[in-house]
């Protein structure tokens, strides 16, 4: 089969002067995943190292640089999906993990449940050969001013560069067929400290099933939870998709079952929850598509002659 990848780096209000970051990120993180790709590695992996430089980038939403708490903390989600066999390794509220996905799969392959939060996660980690971090390792000099100005002033999106939330993610399928979704982030800014978004959960901010396809999710995780995200645009790629956005109703028919799927489950999202998010998918077949209700969405993807698409 042919191997497949697409990335983001989460839907906002991304300012012009961070958009040659946003696009500089996806390009690595899709050269990082192809790299095993293209070799005949597995998807697995490639989900894995694009997300890790994702999360290394301190312009998005995850890992280092991500937004802090209203203690003043990074605390951290991802979630790994294997599309076979639908389990998936999740792992929340990490304020010690530098690269929270490499937890997540962690916990994929190797512990007896699917989901560990806070000192249990951390302590899975390090029993597990992933050394922890000071939690101040995690925390962005961008980051600190934000979170200061909100304490000063108010919590604001602009004190944020225009992001309440980010985001990064990616989903694959290498030559053997397997399908993987994985979605990583730090959360919503000036949080309350213990709060859980959309991200590590399944079904809401990331979901895999390989009859149909995968899926990651960027966007307000209060909202996006409640319309288990994920979850829904990969179901919407189980059949031909309708056009349920009358508005759109002409564009929406010409489209691919894929561009359909996620265009109909940002529809949703803001229909029912009036919130703002993005997607990213692959279908079964490898096919990208990509949605978002927010004013830009950093992704990129392998188009099919292996050129790497890149937009914000
Ligand atoms: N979508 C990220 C969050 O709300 O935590």
């Amino acid at each position: 089969m042919k191997p497949a990848l697409i990335v983001h780096g989460g839907a906002w209000d991304i300012p012009d002067e961070a958009v040659e970051a946003c696009n500089a990120g996806c390009h690595r993180a899709l050269t990082a995943g192809w790299s095993h790709l293209a070799r005949g590695g597995s998807a697995l992996d490639a989900v894995e190292v694009a997300i890790m430089v994702l999360e290394d980038d301190p312009v998005f939403d995850a890992g280092y640089g991500s937004h802090l708490t209203l203690d003043g903390r990074v605390e951290c989600d991802a979630i790994i999906m294997n599309g076979a066999t639908l389990r998936s390794g999740a792992a929340a509220t990490l304020q010690r993990v530098k690269n929270p996905i490499q937890l997540a799969r962690k916990i994929l392959e190797s512990c007896p449940h699917m989901m560990l939060v806070a000192e249990g996660a951390e302590r899975f980690a390090k029993e597990n050969g992933i050394k922890l971090c000071k939690p101040e390792e995690l925390v962005s000099e961008a980051e600190q001013e934000a979170w200061m100005k909100c304490k000063v002033d108010k919590h604001a999106a602009e004190h944020h560069r225009g992001h309440e939330q980010g985001t990064v993610g990616a989903v694959a399928i290498d030559r053997n067929g397997h399908l993987f979704a994985a979605t990583s982030t730090g959360g919503t800014c000036c949080k309350l400290p213990g709060r859980v978004g959309d991200s590590p959960l399944i079904g809401c901010g990331c979901y895999a099933d390989y009859e149909a396809g995968g899926v990651s999710c960027t966007g307000y995780g209060e909202a996006i939870m409640k319309i288990v995200m994920a979850k829904t645009a990969v179901d919407l790629l189980r059949r031909p998709a309708t056009c349920v956005d009358p508005s759109q109703a002409a564009d929406n028919c010409n489209l691919s079952t894929a561009d359909l799927a996620a265009r109909e489950a940002i529809h949703l999202l803001g229909k029912r929850t009036h919130a703002t998010g993005g997607l990213i998918l692959l279908d079964r077949l490898g096919n990208p598509a990509f949605a978002f209700n927010t004013p830009r969405m950093a992704y990129g993807y392998v188009a099919p002659d292996g050129s790497f698409i890149t937009s914000v």
